[in-house]
């Protein structure tokens, strides 16, 4: 029986972190706190939005009174914490709004959990979902390890890498008992069309052009989203307090190489012809600081804990494409309204 506040979880990764939680767990009571940003969206909870253990709480982890008042109504014992401002593009027009919710957010809900559970002699977990952003770029070669040296490049994995240093500060300090883990991208449903993979699969749907940034040539390494939840409850429940585990795919791509892949799904899935996807495919200007690339070692997730990813690439990418079409309305919901003035301002100077 656990009491557990998820921060975030109407998002992308939160909303798979909490059904897994509430369908697995049905003796542990979950609170969903999250302010519904233009990434928040109570849709992606609406098949458990009934189920007796699951609550949810609109509001701001950066408001004080609320969280300290969550604390003490609900006897909360752990925090599973994913609120955060998650694009990096919008870290480089608005990088405020991220020292705000990531940076000062995340050290409210410390200060609040170190309060309430200062007082509490039981099993408390408070575990940050950070991201492998933090190690800034690699070269061609190399992993980014647990004890990789911090080098953020973007007001975005700044902010992240900040609030990690403020999980281990609280750790190290007041003995607050953490844990985190540090993830590389992930796709699959809910993924809100502004990152690479949706917005692809939503300008393809509409032959509209994909941008592509420079020349294609970065790299990222995938993980299918529901792995990642799978990954969060392992390390929830078995991580070792104060201890860091890198989270990822063992799956490298480059850009352009993923982008043809994902085009040769789609054509098969909308019944184009063979090529027609990948004819949308268009250069752009490139990221401002662009991180060449990301490539996590999982190698003590795996052999500490026994996760393993168990999504390959090609079967999630099918997976996360028959959901999107499959999904017209959810697609047609989240991109009126903020995502088109969005969209003008940050590609219409490109495309
Ligand atoms: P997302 O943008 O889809 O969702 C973020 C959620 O947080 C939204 O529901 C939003 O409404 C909520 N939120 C934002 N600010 C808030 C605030 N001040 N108070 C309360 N709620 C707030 O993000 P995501 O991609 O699901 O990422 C979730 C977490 O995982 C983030 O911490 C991110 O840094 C981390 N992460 C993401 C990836 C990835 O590939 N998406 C990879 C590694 C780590
Ligand atoms: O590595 C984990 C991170 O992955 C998470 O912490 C972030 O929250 C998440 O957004 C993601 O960051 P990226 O910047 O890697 O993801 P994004 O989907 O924005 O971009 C993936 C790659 O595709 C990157 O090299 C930039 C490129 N790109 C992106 C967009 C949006 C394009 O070429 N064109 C685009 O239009």
């Amino acid at each position: 029986m656990k009491k557990i506040l998820i921060t975030g979880g109407a998002g992308f990764i939160g909303s798979h972190v909490v059904r897994r939680f509430v369908q697995q767990y049905p003796d542990y009571q979950i609170y969903n706190l999250d302010k519904l940003n233009y990434a928040g969206n109570l849709q992606n909870l609406s098949d458990i939005e009934q189920n007796p253990n699951y609550h949810f709480i609109m509001g701001d982890i950066c408001n004080m009174a609320l969280v300290q008042n969550l604390f003490n109504k609900h006897a909360l014992d752990s925090v599973i914490h994913l609120a955060a401002e998650s694009h990096v593009d919008r870290s480089i027009s608005h990088p405020i709004d991220f020292v705000q919710t990531n940076v000062l957010g995340t050290v409210n809900l410390l200060n609040v959990a170190k309060e309430a559970w200062g007082k509490m002699p039981s099993d408390n977990r408070f575990y940050h979902v950070s991201t492998d952003e933090v190690y800034g770029p690699l070269g061609v070669n190399g992993l980014f390890t647990e004890t990789t040296a911090y080098d953020p490049k973007s007001p975005y994995s700044a902010s992240k890498a900040s609030s990690d240093h403020f999980v281990r500060a609280f750790h190290n300090t007041y003995n607050l008992p953490i844990v985190i883990s540090n993830c590389s991208n992930n796709y699959g449903p809910n993924h809100f069309p502004e990152k690479l993979i949706p917005l692809a699969i939503n300008n393809i749907k509409n032959k509209q052009p994909i941008p592509i940034y420079g020349k294609g040539e970065n790299i990222r390494d995938w993980l299918y989203v529901i792995d990642h939840a799978r990954a969060i409850d392992t390390i929830f429940h078995q991580g070792i307090n104060g201890e860091t585990y890198n989270i990822g795919g063992f799956n490298e791509w480059k850009n352009i190489d993923l982008i043809h892949l994902l085009c040769r799904i789609m054509d098969e899935a909308m019944k184009r012809p063979s090529g027609s996807s990948a004819e949308l495919i268009t250069f752009v200007n490139d990221r401002s600081g662009h991180d060449y690339r990301y490539a996590i070692d999982a190698t003590k997730l795996v052999n500490e804990l026994g996760w393993q990813p168990s999504i390959k690439i090609e079967e999630g990418l099918k997976k996360t494409v028959t959901w999107y079409l499959e999904n017209e309305q959810w697609l047609r919901h989240v991109t009126s309204g903020e995502y088109q003035a969005y969209y003008q301002t940050h590609y219409n100077k490109n495309i």
